[in-house]
């Protein structure tokens, strides 16, 4: 035999080793996901349609992620209802949705809205529930951050942080989900953190509101299953937005700086589509994430003390940093 025949047969061999390898191996892993992957695509595309009328109530429209999804949800025919406390500005995003001159569109409709005013939030949900008489897709989104950490936080700042970003969401849910239960239908969708699967340096009060919600969602989620309700939790890394201008710091004031990882962070846009893709899918849990969030996230579960470690290191580098700034 000739050394190119040897070579030929080594050649087919490698071949033989890599189809068994794929055909073994990974086509029954390989096909029921590609099928699960055209399924939900069709099943989303099937809701898509469904999607023009259907209310959505949006907190925290006034700005960032919660703008964006106010523009992705009206272009999709959805009659939006934007609620923060700025009415000004919301009155801005209804402008710029109305100027995009669709054919049908519902007008959108602005209502205040302070999450930290708990005992306001009934009668909210009266005035939300008196422009439709219904809610089909409730989006907790309206949330501030914290840049501080424990040692110099005011116990106030934690309670405010806790109240905002967990129990308005809480009390908003409550509020409307009798409604819901009632028409036997709805979807209700948390805007978490990837710091609401794992907690880093300086955002304990953010990190601790965050996880509360999600496990909150989980629960409720189980509970509402068999009643047609849906539960949804998103969980971002970092969105170019206002949330570190707008963030507390340890005494209360406003942080006002933009950090460099939240200019750096992914477009609010590009994060609004995915969390509509999310309602149409019905996909209950999902983070929206570099790679390196993906990668901290199974550390804190899968290494936790390898996690702690560089966590530790990160603590002392912010601690240096801030020394030297002064
Ligand atoms: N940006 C990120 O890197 C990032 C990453 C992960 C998750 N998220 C989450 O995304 C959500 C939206 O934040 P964003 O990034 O879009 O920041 P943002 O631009 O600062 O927007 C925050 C929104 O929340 C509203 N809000 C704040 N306090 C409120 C209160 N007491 N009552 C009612 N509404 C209130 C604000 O409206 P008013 O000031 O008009 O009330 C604003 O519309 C938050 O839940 C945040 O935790 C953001």
């Amino acid at each position: 035999m000739k050394v190119e025949d040897l070579n030929k047969c080594a050649g087919s061999t490698d071949w033989n080793v890599l189809y068994w390898v794929l055909g073994t191996i990974l086509m029954p892993v390989a096909l029921p996901l590609a099928l699960f992957n055209i399924w939900q695509r069709f099943r989303a595309q099937k809701y898509r349609n469904q999607l023009p009328g259907k209310v959505v109530l949006i907190t925290g429209a006034s700005s960032g992620v919660g703008e964006a999804l106010a523009h992705v949800f009206y272009k999709a025919g959805c009659k939006v209802i934007l609620a923060a406390r700025r009415t000004l500005e919301l009155e801005r995003v209804k402008k710029d949705l109305l100027a995009l001159d669709l054919e049908p569109a519902y007008p959108p409709t602005v209502l205040g809205l302070d999450l930290a005013e708990l005992n306001t939030i009934p009668d909210f949900v009266t005035r939300v529930l008196g422009v439709y008489n219904q809610v089909d897709i409730l989006i907790n989104n309206g949330g501030i951050s914290v840049r501080a950490d424990v040692a110099s936080t005011a116990v106030d700042v934690d309670l405010k942080i806790m109240v905002v970003n967990y129990f308005g969401s809480v009390a908003l849910t409550k509020a409307l989900l009798p409604s819901m239960l009632k028409r036997k239908s709805g979807h209700i969708c948390f805007i978490s953190s990837v710091q609401g699967k794992f907690a880093i340096p300086q955002r304990a009060a953010y990190s601790a509101s965050k996880h509360a919600m999600q496990a909150f969602a989980d629960s409720l989620r189980s509970e509402v299953a068999s009643k047609n309700i849906n539960v949804s939790t998103v969980s971002p890394g970092y969105v170019r937005t206002q949330l570190s201008l707008n963030a507390l710091t340890g005494t209360g004031k406003s942080y006002g700086k933009m950090d460099d990882s939240t200019a750096k962070g992914m477009s609010p846009d590009k994060l609004a589509e995915r969390i509509l893709k999310c309602i149409l899918r019905n996909e209950p849990d999902i983070l929206v994430s570099d790679v390196q969030a993906k990668v901290a996230y199974y550390l804190r579960h899968l290494c936790p003390s390898l996690f702690f470690w560089i966590m530790a290191k990160r603590a002392l580098k912010l601690e240096k940093a801030e020394k030297k700034t002064g």
